[in-house]
């Protein structure tokens, strides 16, 4: 445990210069910067038949400068009553709070599956039965895809609308269900990485029309919306994708399956050098495979990641406590929310820990990782992951 080497939390792998190349030359030569030039167009054209392989009707997409505004107009083009609750998992990147908040509605915090890490719609549905909550902000929580078809039926037998937030689970995650938009990210550490970016898939080609609208100011375009063009239909913001950036992106969907293929490849080497040396004191969050993990993240009892946080700091290894603190705890600042129990939340996080990875990460790096982690697991005199609150 002396190696000085430092393995950091994640390294993003984008595409170098020359697979910018052809994309930026064809900047130069449009003079077209932003403002849904051809590369976005492009792009756009690009996803929208990548996610029609996997849906049995039209996909539409619409791309922003990030996923938080993704979320945001994605909320506001729901045409919700303002201060309408939208239930959230308390396990989440602080941007689905954000969101919600921002597009002027009050996020009702609730609890996830202890399997999955994921709200499920039979969580959903009590906290809004609870709480008369209208529209649910599902999570895809560290890539692991949320299920669209079962949120679309969730959907039918309550009235509520749903939003995935799919920030990070871009391969893994499709938009199956066209009543169900999927809002994903763009940045340098996601699955799809563009620098900065994000984009909204849906079948329901009025909301992407909208969401577009949305992310140039609210802007009226269209010659037959029975307003004026150029006059402002409603009040949007500015989340237009750079030409720029959607370059990056083209070059970044040029390798992504070579890509994908490398990182799940690194994951599983790393699951199994952990399993090999001390699974039975780890958790891994259940579902499918990853296409393209991004992060790394196992849970382990309280003490035992206390004491490898300290084994870690000490030998140069990277940690964190992904999205933590969990939205509940940050929500006392930002009011108004509405908190739900979320024991299986606290109980996940009190022993989660996102170790190193990236595509470039070798077989030394995770032997490294895996001494501190079989330490760490080996002087815990708390074993047992049995969660003893479950959510009825
Ligand atoms: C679950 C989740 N939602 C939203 C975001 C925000 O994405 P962006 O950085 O593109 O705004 C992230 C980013 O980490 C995320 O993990």
């Amino acid at each position: 445990m002396t190696d000085p080497r430092p393995i950091p939390l994640l390294v993003p792998h984008l595409p170098d210069r020359h697979a910018l190349a052809p994309y930026l030359e064809q900047i130069d030569r449009n003079r077209h910067y932003s403002n849904f030039g051809p590369l976005n167009h492009a792009l756009e054209a690009r996803l929208t038949s990548l996610f029609a392989e996997h849906a049995a009707h039209p996909v539409h997409v619409a791309t922003t400068s990030s996923a938080t505004l993704g979320l945001e107009l994605t909320l506001h083009s729901l045409g919700l009553p303002p201060g309408s609750g939208v239930v959230v998992p308390a396990l989440t990147f602080v941007a689905s709070l954000t969101a919600i908040l921002r597009a002027g509605h009050v996020p009702v915090i609730a609890d996830i599956d202890a399997d999955s890490w994921l709200i499920t719609p039979e969580i959903a549905a009590e906290a809004a039965a609870r709480t008369g909550a209208r529209a649910v902000l599902t999570v895809a929580a560290f890539g692991q895809p949320q299920d669209t078809q079962r949120w679309s039926a969730f959907r039918q037998q309550t009235g509520l609308a749903v939003v995935i937030d799919a920030a990070g689970a871009f391969g893994s995650q499709w938009a199956e269900a066209a009543d169900v938009p999927v809002v994903y990210s763009m940045h340098a550490t996601k699955s799809l990485a563009a620098g900065e970016g994000g984009f909204v898939a849906s079948g329901d080609r009025d909301l992407v029309a909208e969401v577009r609208q949305l992310s140039n100011f609210g802007i009226n375009l269209d010659t037959h919306a029975g307003l004026p063009v150029g006059h402002l239909s409603q009040v949007g913001s500015n989340a237009k994708l750079s030409e720029y950036h959607a370059a990056v992106a083209h070059a970044s969907l040029d390798h992504w399956p070579a890509q994908a293929a490398l990182r799940q490849q690194i994951h599983r080497a790393y699951r199994q050098t952990l399993d090999a040396s001390c699974g039975e004191h780890l958790q891994w969050q259940a579902g499918v495979t990853l296409a393209a993990p991004t992060i790394f993240c196992v849970r382990m009892a309280q003490e035992a990641r206390a004491q490898l946080e300290q084994l870690c700091h000490a030998s140069n290894i990277a940690t964190r406590r992904w999205y933590q603190p969990l939205l509940h705890q940050h929500a006392a600042k930002v009011a108004p929310t509405i908190k739900m129990p979320v024991p299986v939340a606290e109980s996940v996080a009190s022993g989660m820990i996102g170790l190193p990875f990236s595509s470039f990460m070798t077989q030394d790096d995770i032997n490294r990782v895996a001494e501190a982690v079989g330490l760490a697991t080996a002087h815990s005199n708390q074993p047992s992951l049995t969660l003893d609150s479950h959510h009825g």
